[in-house]
């Protein structure tokens, strides 16, 4: 496996966007700190800042303020460190399932690595296995999504990027692969930082959620989820039945309808 030295940094990175009415302050003074192995949420009111967040540090986007780091490296551009997961379904429909998964394997790796059955292995994580040869329009979409997930993993990325990638999947489906996900990063020991704007999503996957602001996005509260450790069992009914987690959600409900004040008034 890769060498996952030090996670993520930020240092007061800051993002202006220029619009045809003037300079637009999407994001200010963001200093954060995600460590390999650690799984980091951004949490917050649509349209503080969190895609903006993500897509800088994919290096899709540059910030016109601050420092970017990841694991000591600057992040200036897209790179194979980083793997990303969109809510919109990103495989390649003309690609079966199992040459979904090989494709960024192929461009990024060597043939050996296919040898090693790193494809089969992640078709494996996501249940997939039965369906490698079937073609994405055949599947459902937690199904689609569960190739995107295999597809970005296959590439080893140091860091895994993921904005809001349940968010258009039913309720069970979305509980489904949100265990899925524990269940992978758990075993692999990835890094994540993931977009939601859901509150029990945020705390359940999250070992930390970046709560941020918005106009302009600032990060208002980091929220370690610790209390989960100490929890009997991993089981999602032991967890919000959990008086820590009640506490919290209550807490980030006011921050939320705070936020949604401060921008009515
Ligand atoms: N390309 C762009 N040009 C101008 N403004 C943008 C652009 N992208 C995002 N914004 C603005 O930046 C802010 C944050 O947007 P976004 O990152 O999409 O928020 P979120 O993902 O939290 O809903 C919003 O006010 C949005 O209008
Ligand atoms: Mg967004």
């Amino acid at each position: 496996m890769m060498d996952k030295a030090t996670g993520l940094q930020l240092q007061a990175v800051g993002k202006v966007f220029q619009s045809e009415s003037g300079p637009v302050q999407a994001l200010e003074d963001i200093s954060l700190s995600l460590a390999a192995g650690r799984v980091g949420v951004l949490l917050g009111p649509s349209g503080c800042g969190k895609s903006t967040l993500l897509r800088m540090v994919a290096g899709l986007e540059e910030q016109t303020e601050g420092l970017i780091t990841l694991n000591d490296k600057r992040v200036t551009q897209p790179g194979k460190d980083r793997g990303m997961v969109f809510q919109d379904y990103t495989s390649f429909p003309w690609l079966s399932v199992r040459d979904n998964v090989a494709y960024g394997l192929k461009i990024n790796h060597d043939l050996n690595m296919l040898k090693e059955g790193a494809v089969d292995h992640f078709l494996q994580a996501v249940g997939l296995e039965k369906f490698a040869d079937a073609y994405p329009h055949e599947l459902s979409g937690g199904m689609r999504q569960r190739v995107a997930i295999a597809r970005t993993l296959a590439n080893f990325p140091e860091l895994f990027l993921m904005d809001e990638p349940f968010g258009a999947l039913d309720p069970e489906t979305r509980w489904q692969m949100q265990d899925l996900l524990l269940g992978i990063v758990r075993k692999e020991r990835n890094t994540v930082l993931l977009v939601s704007h859901d509150i029990e999503e945020a705390l359940y996957l999250g070992d930390v959620v970046f709560f941020l602001s918005k106009h302009p996005g600032r990060l208002r509260e980091t929220i370690a989820t610790d209390f989960k450790k100490a929890l009997p069992d991993s089981s999602r009914e032991t967890f919000l039945q959990s008086e820590h987690y009640r506490k919290l959600d209550i807490h980030i409900r006011r921050l939320m309808s705070e936020e949604g004040r401060r921008n009515a008034a």
